[in-house]
């Protein structure tokens, strides 16, 4: 089935900021929408998000210049292909933007005609997106790892560390995940509010604290644990992402910690890290030194790689090129995988595939500027890639890709299967370890 057209217009994100959306239609009319996120912490190696920069409007965060890419440059490009060649109509658009990180047309402005394509192909089909994008082999439903509170760059920098996250390892069901969820949640607010620390709301829905050091937030996710009823380290373990790139000084070389008042060279940031890991029920790292402090990278992934989900964020920007490398040189375990950071949804699926191909683990994020769309449940599902990471659990651009994965439980039915914590079993088995 041909595509027949694209009509693409600006919306507005979580944040208020213009976004991108495109509509597909096909020949027989079947239509489909793509929506695009947008980080605040975002990697430098990530594919160029084209926003106006014309400080009249929209305090220079418009994307007229991207829509209008589409309307003259990309939409004469892929009118006429077929819907089902996802890739062929991928490659069509990095062929037409011709730079390597899609700064020509805007990646945002790709994806949203990839993912909007997407759609269209799998409402062709009359399949739900996960069945048309896994081709039916999707069944594995995501182990959520979800933000209780947040910091760096989504709250003003009140803590240092970006997100303190829970993940429910004691869950036998998602359902039971999302019953841990909602009580850990609820007593991290209740104790925040007892001890006036509680300040409101961060970007993806976890509370906004009043914190004194960046540990504070440690000790209270784990007393949060303990006064919901769990075991912390067994029931509800916590994730963390340091998002350290944010963090580092290229031109020091140097960490600054600015809640701790200390400023530390590699090994020693990468030392707090590993001494944190060890002394919390820390279960999953990400971005644990910055982007470009590689030897950072190897000694925690040698340190803690066997028992830890070591993630690379910033440092590998879904991009395929950049995790082949960290592969080969052991960097990590585990990719967090974003649609925007490398801007189609052929080569997010290359990714993905690429990260399980060597034992690693993928983790299919949102970002912190989010939209109504659960294109990322989907995406989640198809892959099997076993690990969904939304922010928190509240605001219904976060709720609607949780409620999504309900749904498509039920769309599943008998053939969905819920691995838990079992998604870890690959770093146990040292097969992603680092010797
Ligand atoms: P971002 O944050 O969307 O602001 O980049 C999410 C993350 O760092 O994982
Ligand atoms: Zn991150």
């Amino acid at each position: 089935m041909k595509i027949h057209s694209l009509d693409a217009y600006p919306v507005f994100d979580s944040r208020g900021n213009p976004t991108i959306e495109c509509e597909a239609t096909l020949a027989d009319g079947t239509r489909g929408l793509g929506v695009v996120p947008s980080g605040a912490s975002t990697g430098q190696y990530e594919a160029l998000e084209l926003r106006d920069n014309d400080p009249r409007r929209f305090r220079g965060r418009s994307v007229f210049q991207a829509i209008e890419n589409i309307q003259t440059r990309l939409a004469p490009a892929v009118v006429g292909m077929d819907v089902e060649d996802q890739r062929a109509v991928d490659l069509r658009m990095i062929q037409v933007d011709g730079t390597p990180n899609k700064s020509a047309l805007g990646a945002n402005a790709i994806l949203a005609v990839s993912m909007a394509v997407a759609a269209a192909a799998a409402n062709h089909r009359r399949q739900p997106l996960h069945q048309s994008l896994g081709e039916g082999r999707g069944t594995l439903l995501p182990l959520p790892e979800i933000q209780i509170i947040g910091g760096g760059a989504h709250a003003n920098w009140r803590t240092d560390i970006q997100d303190f996250l829970l993940i429910a390892t004691g869950a036998q069901s998602f359902a039971e995940v999302m019953e841990i969820t909602f009580n850990v949640y609820h007593a991290c607010g209740d104790l925040l509010k007892q001890r006036r620390r509680y300040y409101g709301l961060a970007d993806e829905g976890g509370y906004w604290p009043e914190f004194d050091s960046n540990e504070e937030a440690l000790t209270l996710l784990v007393e949060a644990i303990n006064r919901a009823g769990y075991t912390p380290g067994v029931e509800a373990s916590i994730a963390l992402d340091i998002a350290a790139s944010d963090l580092f000084d290229p031109s020091t070389g140097r960490y600054r910690l600015e809640l701790d008042q200390c400023e530390l060279n590699s090994h020693e940031f990468v030392d707090r890290m590993i001494d944190w890991c060890e002394r919390y029920p820390v279960i999953s790292i990400e971005d644990p030194a910055a982007d470009t402090d590689v030897a950072g990278w190897q000694r925690f992934q040698a340190a803690l790689g066997h028992r830890v989900q070591v993630v690379g964020d910033d440092l590998f920007t879904t991009n395929p090129a950049r995790i082949r490398e960290g592969i080969a040189h052991r960097l990590a375990n585990a990719v967090l995988i974003k649609l925007n950071q490398i801007g189609t949804v052929t080569e997010t699926l290359d990714a993905i595939r690429l990260t399980q191909a060597a034992g690693w683990l993928p983790v299919i994020s949102a970002r912190s500027g989010e939209t109504e769309d659960a294109f990322i449940s989907h995406l989640a599902v198809a892959t099997n890639a076993g690990q969904l990471k939304v922010g928190s659990f509240a605001r219904s651009e976060r709720m609607v890709k949780w409620n999504e994965v309900i749904r498509i439980e039920r769309q599943l039915g008998n053939r969905a299967r819920f691995i838990g914590k079992g998604i870890y079993a690959p770093l146990a088995n040292g097969k992603t370890g680092s010797s």
